[in-house]
């Protein structure tokens, strides 16, 4: 894998790191980023011993059963200009998994990636700040593949995207690099929004969301230019959030 990787990955201005397995992508990134390393990094991973989702879950990540994956991205940009990287990702990897590997995958707010109304890929996204005017973004990415025996608790909701050679995995990896790249810059908001919409899966949908402890539904109507869901509860319109709601298809 390593070598593919490195041959997909020769005129590219990051740093490609490859693991057997690793407890997760993501603290690895940390650890780079904080060890004072200032490149851009790809760090993947056939297995993940301690891999992390959102919401301080776990995120089943044996081998042969998928690729876990995160990039690391010093950035001097203030937050402010870096908010889109969680609806950036979804797109990068949902137009990738189209093109490369020819796929019927959407986004499900906010950004997970659904195909056949399962899930295929999660995405954690994290800043790590150092406080010194740079930050290390860092988004992991976690694609279900190879004949996925899921665990009895995921078994219903989650898909894998099928038995993918290494060949095909670096070409995956490679457009979702180039994805992110072009999705990231500022100047492409309002093209990474409009291919968001047209990727999304919930708008028209009726969805139950949870804000302090209070369950909601109500129909998602739009997503607006940061993102946030809008939603309309018997006439009253909510925009929802990252970080402060869960939302599932009903
Ligand atoms: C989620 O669906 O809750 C997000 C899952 C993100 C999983 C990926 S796998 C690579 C990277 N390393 C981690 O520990 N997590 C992310």
């Amino acid at each position: 894998m390593k070598e593919i990787l490195d041959s997909f990955f020769k005129n590219d201005d990051l740093v490609v790191k490859y693991y057997e397995t690793i407890d997760s992508t993501n603290d690895e990134a940390k650890r780079i980023f904080y060890g004072g390393d200032s490149n851009k990094y790809l760090l993947v991973a056939s297995n993940q011993t301690k891999g992390r989702g959102r919401n301080g879950h776990s995120f089943y990540s044996p081998s042969d059963a998928g690729i876990y994956f995160s990039f690391l991205i010093p950035t001097t940009k203030e937050i402010k200009d870096i908010v889109y990287m969680t609806t950036s990702a979804a797109v990068a990897v949902a137009m990738a998994l189209r093109d490369v590997l020819l796929v019927d995958a959407g986004i499900k707010w906010i950004n997970d990636i659904y195909i056949s109304g399962k899930k295929a890929c999660g995405i954690l996204c994290e800043v790590a700040d150092k406080g010194e005017g740079v930050h290390g973004l860092i988004i992991g990415i976690g694609i279900n593949m190879g004949q996925a025996d899921f665990p009895e608790e995921i078994k219903d909701i989650a898909i894998s995207v099928g038995d993918i050679d290494n060949e095909k995995k670096a070409e995956l990896l490679h457009a979702i690099s180039d994805n992110i790249s072009k999705y990231l810059d500022v100047q492409n908001k309002v093209q990474m929004m409009e291919d968001y919409r047209n990727l999304s899966l919930v708008i028209g949908k009726e969805i139950a969301y949870i804000i302090n402890g209070e369950r909601y539904t109500g129909i998602a109507t739009a997503i607006d230019d940061e993102g946030g869901l809008i939603v309309d509860n018997n006439g009253e319109k909510t925009v929802l959030n990252s970080g402060e709601i869960s939302v599932r298809l009903i």
